[in-house]
């Protein structure tokens, strides 16, 4: 198995990378993590991840793993897994310099809806899969211009409003807790605004949009700069905002409810 020659690789070398949980050694085109896992989940991952990658969702899919310790009083075990190495570089690093943050924040304000309803219907189809994101980490997002790619899946169910949906995925595209340290507002206005249309035209409420914005980005934006982004998503056609998102969602519940 493909597995076996890159553990074989890996052994007495130093990861190339790290989580808060697992090591991981980078190849030219894989990852191979060491961790603890539940053997269940992983057989689970591996058919819903491969299903989404088929679907055209970018996602990097365990391809295969491989146990290497006992099973502990809770059901987990030390292993490898093997995925496709993501393309491009984590969305935001929690230490990242302030002027690599401001650049991508910018390249974030200037992607197209497209690109962004991208990300918005992936992060759907993964949630509606049975698998979960963690948003809690931008190191979990890995962007390049052609799109952003989502790692470090794990299987659970869970109800997803669609306003959960807005609020996390606004705060990872904006970077965070990063936004508070001195922040270019325009981008971040910007990232909003787009984000908002994408969510407006899905079925989110504009008073739950501005609850959101208000509550997460108090710091940074003030009143009247959260009326202005409102105000331009009430004298917009919507129309045009679902002819965005029809593009991408052949026959999906583009709802995400
Ligand atoms: N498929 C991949 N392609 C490229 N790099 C990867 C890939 N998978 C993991 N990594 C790198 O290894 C790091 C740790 O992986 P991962 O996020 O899966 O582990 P974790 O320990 O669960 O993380 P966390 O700190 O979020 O709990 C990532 O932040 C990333 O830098
Ligand atoms: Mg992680």
């Amino acid at each position: 198995m493909l597995i076996d020659n890159f553990i074989n690789l890996q052994n007495n070398s130093v990861d190339t990378a790290r989580g808060g949980n697992k090591k991981c050694f980078l190849f030219d085109d894989y990852a191979l993590l060491h961790g603890n896992f539940k053997e269940t989940d992983l057989k689970q991952q591996i058919i819903i991840g491969n299903k989404l990658k088929n679907d055209g969702v970018n996602i990097c899919p365990i391809l295969e793993y491989r146990i290497d310790g006992p099973i502990d009083n809770f059901g987990y075990v030390s292993g490898y897994t093997l995925q496709p190495r993501a393309i491009g570089d984590c969305l935001y690093r929690h230490n990242m310099q302030i002027t690599e943050y401001k650049k991508r924040l910018k390249q974030i304000a200037q992607m197209d809806l497209k690109f962004l309803d991208k990300f918005i219907s992936d992060w759907f189809a993964i949630t509606n899969s049975g698998l979960m994101i963690d948003p809690s980490k931008c190191e979990n997002f890995f962007y390049s211009d052609n799109g952003i790619c989502f790692i470090d899946l794990n299987v659970k169910h869970r109800v997803y409003p669609l306003k959960t949906a807005f609020t996390e995925i606004i705060s990872v595209l904006t970077g965070l807790g990063l936004i508070y340290r001195g922040t270019d507002v325009n981008d971040c206005m910007q990232i909003i605004k787009n984000t908002s249309r994408l969510f407006w035209a899905r079925g989110l409420v504009l008073t739950d949009i501005r609850d959101i914005i208000s509550h997460r980005f108090d710091t940074v934006l003030t009143d009247k700069q959260i009326d202005l982004i409102i105000g331009t998503l009430t004298t917009e056609n919507k129309t045009d905002n679902r002819s965005v998102i029809s593009l991408q969602n052949t026959g999906m519940d583009i709802t995400g409810r």
